[in-house]
C-alpha cells in the first residue's frame, strides 16, 4: 500500500501496509465492582453499543466480515463479540485515551464491556427489540450533503478473484466551467468491501497548459510500474513535457471512519479548470472471485480561496527530522528509535498520524517546549500494523515557537513479535527508499497543522451543527 505524502508529482512515497495475525490490548477483568442490572437484554443495553461502536464497519458493504445491527445478527456472534470485546481487540482504536483524546474514538468503557459480559454470560436475552428504533438509515450519505461536483474513476476496474492485494495508481481527470475553489473532497468507494485504503493527490493544470486531461491510461498496476514511468503513462504531464502542480493529500480514504473535515476556513484548495485527481494508491483487498469497482470522488466548493491552508509535517524516516539510531534490526533484538524536531515558528495541530510496520510494538510522540512543558501528543501501547488511524484532536494543539517535537518507536525483531513476516527472524533495514517493502520497517509520525494564529486553542475541531462533521480518519489495512 503506497501512501503519497511529497511535494510534486515526481516524488513518492510507499508506505507499505498490509494484514497479519491479531495483536490487540491485553485483557481486563472489568465486571467486578461495576453495578450492573441484574437483567441485562439486548433492546436495553447492548444495541445502542453496537450501534455506535460496531456497526460503523459491520454492516453489508463494509469492511466488517459480518453485520452487526440486529439482535440476530450479535446473538450469532455473541461468543466472538464476547471475546473480543472482552481484551479489547475491537473496535480497533489503538491510541491510548490515557495520555490524549480525539474526535470520533471508539473505544468501549469498562462498564459497555462488562455489559456486553454479563449479556452473553446470562444467555444474551433479546429484551423488548419491537421498540427498537430501527438503525440509522443514512451512515453511507455523504456528511456534507449533495456535492458541487462529482468526479468518476475514467472507467470500470475489473479486479481478479485471485485473492491478492492489488495496488493501483490511476487518475480521475475533469474539466469545469471555470477556476474555483474546492473546501472538501471525498472519496467514495464504488466496492466498499474490496477497496482498502486509497490517498489522492489535486492536480491543477495551469490555463492553456493542458489539452486533453482525459488522454492516458485510467489505472496502473503499481508493481508493473510506479513513480514518473506511471505519470508518464497516465499522461499526467503538461504537454510541454514539465509537470503540473500537485496537492499532495488532498483527499485520503481508509475504511471504517469518515474523512477528517476541518471546520469551514480550516483547508481547502484551488481547484483550476482543468485538472485531475491522481490516485497514488488505490488498494484493493484480496477477491476470492472477480468482481468490479466504480469509485467516485464528490467535490464541494467554497466559497473564496483557503484562508487556512492545511500544512504536513511529516518527521523519521523520509521526513524532515532522521531517525536515531538508523533503522536497523538484528534478529531477536527489540530497540527503540527516535526522531526529534525543533519548531521554528508556532504551528496549531489539527491530527496526527503515526506510522510504522510490521515489527512496531509502541508509538510515542509528545513535544517539550522551551520552558520544559510536556504536550502530549499520542501513545500507542500495543502497535498494530492493520489498525493505522489518523487522529483528529478535539481543539487545536498549539506547538508554540522552540518547542521539540520527539517521537519514540519500539520494535520487537524476536519470533514472538505478533506480526512477524519471517520464520526464523531476519535482519530488518529501515527503509529510506520511497520504494520499500512491507518487511522493511518505517518510523514516521505526520503533523497536519495549520500556521499559528492568537487563539487557536480555542477552535473546536469537533461537528459543527450544519453537518460539515469532523471525525477522524480511521485505517482499517489489511
Ligand atoms: C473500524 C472498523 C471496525 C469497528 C469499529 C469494529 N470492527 Fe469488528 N472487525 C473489523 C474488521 C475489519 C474485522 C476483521 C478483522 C480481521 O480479519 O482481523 C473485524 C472482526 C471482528 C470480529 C471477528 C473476529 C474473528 O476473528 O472472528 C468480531 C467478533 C468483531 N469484529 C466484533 C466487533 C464488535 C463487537 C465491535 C464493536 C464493539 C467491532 N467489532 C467494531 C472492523 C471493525
Amino acid at each position: 500500500m503506497n501512501g503519497y505524502r511529497g511535494p510534486t508529482v515526481q516524488a513518492v512515497i510507499v508506505a507499505v501496509l498490509g494484514i497479519q495475525a491479531c495483536g490487540g490490548p491485553h485483557s481486563q477483568d472489568p465486571v467486578e465492582e461495576l453495578a450492573l442490572p441484574d437483567t441485562v437484554t439486548f433492546a436495553d443495553h447492548v444495541a445502542s453499543i453496537v450501534r455506535a461502536k460496531c456497526m460503523p464497519c459491520h454492516r453489508p458493504g463494509q469492511i466488517g466480515p459480518f453485520p452487526l445491527i440486529t439482535y440476530t445478527d450479535v446473538r450469532r456472534k455473541a461468543k466472538t463479540v464476547r471475546f473480543m470485546t472482552g481484551h479489547r481487540y475491537m473496535p480497533p482504536w489503538p491510541a491510548d485515551t490515557a495520555y490524549t483524546r480525539f474526535l470520533g474514538e471508539r473505544v468501549l468503557s469498562a462498564r459497555q464491556i462488562a455489559l456486553i459480559l454479563r449479556w452473553v454470560d446470562t444467555g444474551a436475552l433479546p429484551g423488548d427489540t419491537a421498540n427498537l428504533p430501527p438503525p440509522p438509515p443514512h451512515l453511507d450519505e455523504p456528511p456534507l450533503g449533495k456535492p458541487d461536483l462529482v468526479v468518476w474513476m475514467p472507467d470500470t476496474m475489473h479486479v481478479p478473484g485471485d485473492a491478492r492485494d492489488l495496488f493501483m495508481i490511476a487518475k480521475a481527470p475533469f474539466e469545469i466551467q471555470r477556476d474555483t475553489f474546492v473546501r472538501d473532497i471525498v472519496f467514495v468507494p464504488g466496492n466498499r468491501a474490496l477497496v482498502h485504503h486509497m490517498n489522492g493527490g489535486l492536480v491543477n493544470y495551469a490555463a492553456g497548459a493542458k489539452h486533453d486531461v482525459f488522454a492516458g491510461h485510467g489505472y496502473i498496476d503499481a508493481s508493473v510500474m510506479k513513480g514518473v514511468d506511471a505519470f508518464t503513462a497516465l499522461q499526467l504531464a503538461n504537454d510541454d513535457g514539465t509537470w503540473p502542480a500537485l496537492t499532495p493529500s488532498a483527499v485520503n480514504y481508509l475504511p471504517g471512519m469518515l474523512p477528517p473535515m476541518y471546520p469551514e476556513g480550516i483547508g481547502g484548495y484551488h481547484l483550476k479548470r482543468k485538472g485531475a485527481i491522481l490516485l497514488n494508491t488505490l488498494h484493493f483487498g484480496p477477491a476470492p472471485h472477480d468482481t468490479i469497482d466504480r469509485s467516485r470522488f464528490l467535490v464541494y466548493y467554497a466559497a473564496g480561496p483557503p484562508e487556512r491552508p492545511l500544512k504536513e509535517l511529516s518527521m523519521g524516516s523520509l521526513g524532515v527530522a532522521p531517525v536515531h539510531p538508523s533503522l536497523h534490526l538484528d534478529p531477536g533484538q527489540v530497540a527503540t528509535f527516535h526522531s526529534q524536531y525543533r519548531l521554528r515558528t508556532a504551528i496549531s495541530v489539527l491530527s496526527v498520524n503515526p506510522h510504522m510496520h510490521l515489527l512496531g510494538r509502541k508509538f510515542l510522540a509528545y513535544a517539550v517546549t522551551e520552558i520544559g512543558d510536556t504536550i502530549p501528543l499520542v501513545r500507542i501501547n500495543d502497535w498494530d500494523f492493520r489498525w493505522q488511524f489518523v487522529y483528529t484532536f478535539p481543539h487545536i494543539v498549539v506547538l508554540p515557537k522552540g518547542a521539540t517535537i520527539h517521537v519514540y518507536g519500539t520494535f520487537d525483531n524476536t519470533a514472538e513479535s505478533p506480526q512477524q513476516p519471517f520464520d526464523p527472524p531476519r535482519e530488518v533495514i529501515g527503509s529510506d527508499s520511497p520504494f520499500m517493502r512491507t518487511t522493511d520497517e518505517m518510523l514516521q509520525f505526520f503533523i497536519t497543522y495549520i500556521d499559528h494564529q492568537e487563539g487557536d486553542e480555542r477552535i473546536n475541531l469537533a461537528p459543527d451543527v450544519s453537518g460539515g462533521a469532523s471525525a477522524p480518519v480511521a485505517a482499517a489495512s489489511r
